[in-house]
């Protein structure tokens, strides 16, 4: 049986990793919308955080294949986050809704056999070249009204530069609302007027984009006082 959102971020609550509560909400829900027939492709896992809320909130039989290298800890991810993956998925009780492809996304995407994708989690590499893969890897096999999610959108500057390269006038793919960089889309043939919302809903998203940059660069150059006065809240997230 499908776990509830609360004991779902529970356990992901005790896995290191980079996600708000409502984006582990946000992720909760994808998994429990799966199409049916389809799969939920996760690209970059880490420790297995976002794997544990797509997990849990998928329906029976649903499965989520888990897409991460393991090897490379510049973008968080060393050998020793392979062990940590395992025993949090175990933990959780769900090794057997989870399939690993050690492996990077193009290796994956390029070599795939799993039928229609219902859901694409893309947090994996953060430059424009390896987002730029996973997009282009990734949407053929993303089903018509399937939905494809992007971390660290107007926060981090390649995924932002490769989110409006590929959907800012996209006729597949439409913007459906974020949870601060958590940017969500639809994949489907777009109307004119459709793709006209798209672009606005992720022009808007640019003042947050400023300040999200201001804030790193503040904090950069040891800046407090600025960085305090740019965020909306105490400690604000840059996630
Ligand atoms: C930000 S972490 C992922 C965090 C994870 N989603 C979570 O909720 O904790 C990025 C991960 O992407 C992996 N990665 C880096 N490049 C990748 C690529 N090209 N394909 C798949 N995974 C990649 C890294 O090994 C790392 O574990």
């Amino acid at each position: 049986m499908s776990a509830t959102f609360a004991e779902a971020w529970t356990m992901a609550s005790t896995v290191d990793g980079w996600l708000t509560e409502a984006q582990g909400r946000a992720l909760f829900e994808a998994g429990r919308r799966l199409l049916p027939g389809t799969t939920a492709v996760e690209i970059g896992s880490h420790r297995g955080k976002s794997a544990v809320l797509i997990a849990s909130g998928l329906p029976a039989g649903g499965r989520l294949v888990a897409v991460d290298p393991f090897d490379n800890p510049r973008w968080g991810g060393g050998p020793e986050s392979l062990a940590a993956f395992e025993a949090n998925i175990a933990r959780a009780g769900l090794t057997d809704r989870i399939d690993l492809f050690r492996g990077i996304s193009i290796e994956a995407s390029s070599t795939w056999s799993g039928g229609p994708v219902g859901f694409c989690w893309v947090d994996g590499a953060h430059d424009l070249e390896s987002t730029l893969a996973d997009f282009d890897g990734w949407l053929p096999h993303i089903a018509e009204g399937g939905e494809l999610y992007v971390h660290d959108a107007f926060s981090a500057i390649g995924t932002t530069k490769a989110v409006l390269r590929r959907f800012l006038w996209s006729s597949t793919v439409r913007y459906a609302g974020c949870e601060r960089t958590l940017v969500k889309f639809t994949v489907g043939r777009t109307t004119f007027s459709q793709r006209v919302v798209s672009a606005a809903g992720l022009l808007r998203r640019l003042p947050f984009f400023t300040r999200m940059l201001a804030i790193k660069l503040a904090r950069r150059r040891g800046h407090k006082r600025l960085e305090g006065w740019l965020m909306t809240r105490p400690n604000e997230p840059l996630i």
